[in-house]
């Protein structure tokens, strides 16, 4: 398929368009996303730092319990053996309004004196704990998260273990594991040693707070961070303590509603946090979505991972977020590039639509239209192009014109000369024919004549010397005899007259007046045959140098013609004037007879042709073109059957020899 000039341009420069714009959009969805994702992380951070430090807050106010107890009299009273009464229910007091798990009192050896939890239970030690340990060999207060055994959490209490009793919840992407329940606990512990008066150590008050289903601190966090969003239904922030890599302690829902507590988390996070001990931050699949989430190891006194704190915010705000700005910007992007095509579109068209009438044009042009011409507005090089185009077609036009014009007056020239050559031809072979004929007639005219004159003299003197019977009987025979004769007299004088054998004596004259007179010779004629004759003649006459008896010899044979052809009557028009654009005086005779025969036309100047039969000798035409001739003049017949017939006849008036070539009467009656 043929691509037009159009099409590539629009294509070419769309595809630019798209690309760029498939480009910036990527770009511009990945600087967008990953922004989002940064500052989502930054908060999450934020957040983990914020829950940490509730954690620790939490962890101080255990602390500070147990320090300012510790320093209390009655607490080292009780020691040295009085006050019992009061530190035991102080300690159930200060218990229950610190709302603490555990609330111990141990001798110096770590031998449990009095549990404020459950004050039937004592005796046992407590000195393989790491804080009460501590806080006996240090003289320090001590506090820190520790991982209590069952073992243990029994001795503070029944209820404490079967609260960190977590049954595991099965859950994808997690490290492998044989263990379907977890009975230890993690707990919050602060120890602080008692001192004697003389600063001897007498023993150890140490408290503890069970983190296993224990949703303070996490809620807490929740609360304060997050302040209860929720989006879609979920809660935006959600915040996990984790034991090892279990969930203890959290506000994560599975889809049920309820807490995920059992639920664990993924390898990945296990193998950095739990593992290496180092923080995670980033996208992770927690229960049941997607979160952007910070975990952070939480370590026991010995400063062994022994479980995470971590906060996650839900990743769908800020996915849709994100989605909702690319989709603007894909949306302005495409608005782009439909705007860009409409223009490019509107510009090409633009550009290609001079091109196309040009072509146009130019084909016309090809096709042999030259009067095409281009109109473009513009300035630029298609403006240079059409003017160029316009100037070229108007050279071609006029070179054109010219070759055309000079064809045809060649054509013409050719045609002329063709004409006159053919006259020039049938000139010379009628002058051929009549001189060819008129010497042999002139020889035959000679030895005839002298004949044909005692013939006719000696019939007339026979006839004058008959009489009576005689005449009679001979008289019709001899005037038959005298008739035959005469006329083969005018034959023998027609010949005569015909082969040009006596030389015109030519003398200034009038034609008015040679008309004149032969029209006086012939009035009989003319009268007999019931002819009027109307006359026209030019009163400013040149005269012209003619043999007067020769012309009025033509215009008698003109005259009588015309008279033969108005067998019963009619007008004969006679005109003579000067006509200055042929030098020569004009001689019209019209007649209204019965015309001449087209086939005819032919032949009228030939010797003997005539249609008059015995009546006619048909030489009055033939002898007249001769004398005509012999006057360097023109002699035409122009006829309409059933009409008339008009004869001109011109005679120049110059006295120099010009050599008009006489027209044929055939081609003037075409
Ligand atoms: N005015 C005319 N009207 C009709 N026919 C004419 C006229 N003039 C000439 N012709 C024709 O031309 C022929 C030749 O004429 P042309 O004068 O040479 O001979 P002709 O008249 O027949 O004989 P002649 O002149 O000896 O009497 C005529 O026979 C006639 O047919
Ligand atoms: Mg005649």
């Amino acid at each position: 398929m043929k691509t037009s000039l159009r099409s590539k341009l629009t294509i070419s420069f769309v595809l630019v368009i798209i690309i760029n714009g498939i480009v910036t959009s990527w770009m511009g969805v990945h600087l967008i996303g990953d922004e989002i994702i940064r500052r989502a992380q930054n908060n999450v951070r934020t957040d983990l730092n914020s829950a940490r430090e509730v954690y620790r807050e939490r962890l101080g106010e255990i602390r500070d319990v147990v320090r300012f107890t510790a320093v209390r009299s009655f607490m080292k009273e009780s020691l040295m053996g009085s006050n019992w009464d009061v530190t035991k229910a102080e300690l159930q007091a200060i218990r229950e309004n610190e709302s603490l798990d555990v609330l111990t009192l141990a001798d110096k050896n770590g031998v449990v004196l009095f549990r404020a939890r459950d004050p039937g239970s004592f005796g046992d030690s407590q000195i393989h704990d790491h804080v009460v340990a501590a806080a006996l060999s240090t003289r320090e207060v001590v506090a820190s998260t520790e991982i209590v055994s069952r073992q243990e959490l029994r001795e503070e209490s029944e209820d404490l273990a079967s609260q960190a009793r977590v049954r595991l919840v099965p859950t994808p992407m997690t490290a492998p594991t044989q263990e379907r329940v977890e009975t230890a606990g993690m707990m919050l512990e602060a120890a602080a040693p008692i001192f004697g008066d003389s600063a001897n150590v007498l023993g150890v008050l140490y408290a503890g707070k069970l983190l296993n289903k224990n949703y303070e601190i996490v809620d807490k966090v929740k609360d304060m961070v997050y302040k209860g969003e929720k989006y879609k239904g979920k809660d935006t922030g959600t915040v996990t303590i984790f034991e090892g890599d279990l969930r203890i302690s959290t506000n994560v829902r599975r889809s049920g509603g309820e807490r995920a507590i059992g639920t664990r988390v993924s390898q990945e996070v296990y193998d950095e946090v739990i593992k290496k001990g180092v923080p995670w931050i980033g996208r992770a699949f927690v229960v049941n979505g997607w979160y952007i989430t910070a975990y952070e190891p939480i370590r026991n006194l010995n400063g062994k991972v022994i479980g995470m704190l971590y906060v996650g915010m839900l990743e769908a705000p800020y996915i849709d977020l994100r989605n909702r700005l690319v989709f603007t910007f894909l949306g302005i992007t495409l608005l782009t590039v439909i705007l860009l095509s409409i223009i490019v579109d509107f510009t090409t068209g633009k550009i290609v639509k001079p091109v196309k009438d040009l072509l146009l044009a130019t084909q016309k042009v090809a096709e042999g239209d030259l009067e095409q011409r281009v109109e473009i507005g513009s300035h630029d090089e298609i403006g240079r192009l059409a003017d160029s185009f316009n100037k070229m077609t108007t050279e071609l036009q006029k070179a054109n014109d010219e070759y055309q014009s000079l064809t045809r007056t060649l054509e013409d020239k050719v045609r002329d000369k063709t004409e006159e050559l053919k006259e020039a031809q049938d000139q010379i072979v009628r002058s051929e024919k009549l001189s060819s004929l008129g010497k042999m007639a002139a020889g035959i005219a000679h030895e005839i004549n002298n004949p044909l004159t005692s013939i006719l003299i000696n019939s007339h003197l026979i006839a004058e010397k008959l009489s009576g019977e005689e005449k009679q009987r001979f008289g019709e025979n001899l005037d038959l005899i005298i008739d035959e004769t005469t006329r083969s007299s005018a034959i023998v004088s027609g010949l005569l007259e015909f082969s040009r054998q006596t030389p015109p004596e030519k003398r200034p004259a009038n034609v008015n007046d040679v008309i004149e007179e032969t029209l006086l010779l012939l009035r009989s004629q003319v009268l007999a045959h019931n002819v009027e004759i109307d006359k026209d003649l030019g009163s400013d006459l040149p005269p012209i140098t003619i043999d007067e008896n020769k012309i009025k010899q033509v215009f008698t044979n003109i005259i009588l013609n015309a008279v033969d052809a108005m067998a019963d009557g009619g007008t004969l028009y006679i005109s003579s004037r000067f006509a200055p654009e042929r030098e020569c005086v004009e001689i019209k005779f019209r007649d209204t007879g019965h015309g001449i025969r087209a086939q005819d036309m032919g032949k009228i100047f030939d010797p003997f042709f005539t249609t008059k039969g015995t009546k006619g000798t048909g030489l009055g035409l033939s002898v007249s073109y001769g004398i005509i001739e012999q006057h360097n003049g023109e002699l035409d017949i122009q006829s309409e059957i059933g009409k008339g017939t008009t004869v001109s006849i011109c005679l120049p008036v110059s006295e120099s020899k010009r050599i008009l070539s006489p027209r044929d009467a055939r081609r003037e009656n075409g």
